[in-house]
């Protein structure tokens, strides 16, 4: 992949594409600003290099040009994390030549999720040089993440070079034992994942809601748990190609509904009793997987161990949490909910690597190639 040390950027207008999808609160204020934080190396060494920066961004998935889905609180913020003036070029049609400008929201446009290449030629003369610096938006063969890199010189920036560099070290050349901890409510979202840490972790520990399919397998009753059905023939694969690999919770705890005020149970089993359902790993389990992950080389966490936004089920997710980050090993967390949880828990940079992609970062541990990316090289 080519990287800003392969691109002439002194004088130039460089279109960046970031991925600035944040999360908002109803009033439109940024909740968490870790994804344009995580731009500010590559947008202040492209100012250094005497760029002007032309930004380009989506947020959510807007189906119109609906207002709540505008990229202006971005802007603001970026503003103030910057030190200088952004400002918002409303329409492709007119876009103001300034130091630092940022285009709407992409997805305004009609063509963009589908790589419309007439809309990438729009995008593309209004720049002279293109840098990618968006890795959540990696895995998306869109205009502006796509199209586009195909038609100026182009090259990945600092953050898409580090995420793409620590995530394929996994891979490559991970300082072993290698441990996956491997959670969240659906064993088919992560069935990419686990086949490919089967061939190359020592250890893989699963936690969340995805574990009821192979208990269920395994005989168990799972309860009022939620399990999911297609999960079962790819859990029952998983169990006989995993052996003593995969590690699954032995206890957990239990509560009467999905809420932080219901009733709660500590179950020593997996067996999760009628009327019960099953909302995070047991305290027995969370402590035998904190010594698995304090024992490693290398930890990729992706996936949280329980409901932990409710917290009587937030203990699994907050031991696995604290046990990454006082780990001497490589720690990476997989962006989207187990990074939220990181941040939640305060531990954000306590760990090697906090991936900035979800889908991203899952894409590339299962080894697929990620068109933003391929587009670069
Ligand atoms: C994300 O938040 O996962 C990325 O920004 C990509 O967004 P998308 O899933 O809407 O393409
Ligand atoms: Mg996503």
């Amino acid at each position: 992949m080519r990287t800003l040390d392969d691109l002439d950027v002194d004088g130039k207008r460089v279109l960046v594409r970031v991925d600035f999808n944040v999360p908002l609160d109803e009033e439109q204020h940024i909740t968490d600003d870790a994804r344009i934080r995580a731009a500010l190396p590559t947008l202040r060494e492209l100012r250094e290099k005497n760029a002007r920066l032309l930004l380009a961004a989506h947020l959510g998935r807007p189906k119109d040009r609906e207002p709540e889905f505008s990229l202006r609180p971005v802007a603001e913020r970026l503003s103030d994390l910057l030190g200088t003036d952004v400002v918002l070029a409303e329409s492709l049609d007119d876009v103001p030549d300034g130091d630092v400008v940022m285009l709407e929201n992409v997805r305004y446009e009609k063509g963009e999720t589908k790589n419309d290449p007439e809309l990438a030629k729009r995008y593309a003369a209004l720049a002279d040089v293109y840098v990618n610096d968006a890795f959540g938006a990696a895995h998306r063969a869109h205009a502006s993440t796509e199209a586009v890199a195909r038609l100026l010189p182009s090259a990945g920036g600092r953050l898409l070079e580090r995420e793409v560099s620590t995530l394929r070290g996994i891979l490559e050349d991970p300082a072993r034992p290698l441990v996956a901890v491997v959670g969240g409510a659906k064993v088919t979202d992560k069935i990419g994942v686990l086949d490919a840490f089967l061939s190359r972790a020592d250890r893989i520990l699963v936690g969340g809601a995805m574990c009821f399919p192979f208990f269920k397998v395994q005989g168990h009753e799972v309860g009022d748990s939620l399990c999911e059905e297609e999960g079962l023939a790819p859990a029952r694969k998983l169990l006989s190609a995993g052996g003593e690999k995969l590690r699954l919770p032995d206890d957990l705890v239990a509560g009467r509904a999905f809420s932080a005020d219901t009733e709660v149970r500590e179950l020593d089993g997996v067996d999760v009793p009628e009327g019960w359902m099953g909302l995070d790993i047991g305290a027995r389990t969370a402590r035998g997987y904190a010594e698995v992950i304090r024992d490693a080389g290398t930890v990729f966490w992706n996936g949280p161990m329980g409901a932990f936004e409710l917290e009587p089920f937030a203990a699994g997710t907050r031991v696995v949490a604290e046990a990454m980050a006082d780990a001497d090993a490589v720690t990476v967390v997989g962006g989207g909910d187990s990074a939220a949880a990181m941040a939640e828990f305060g531990l954000a940079d306590r760990v090697t690597h906090l991936s900035t992609g979800g889908g991203a970062s899952l894409e590339l541990i299962e080894g697929k190639a990620l068109p933003g990316v391929e587009a670069l090289s």
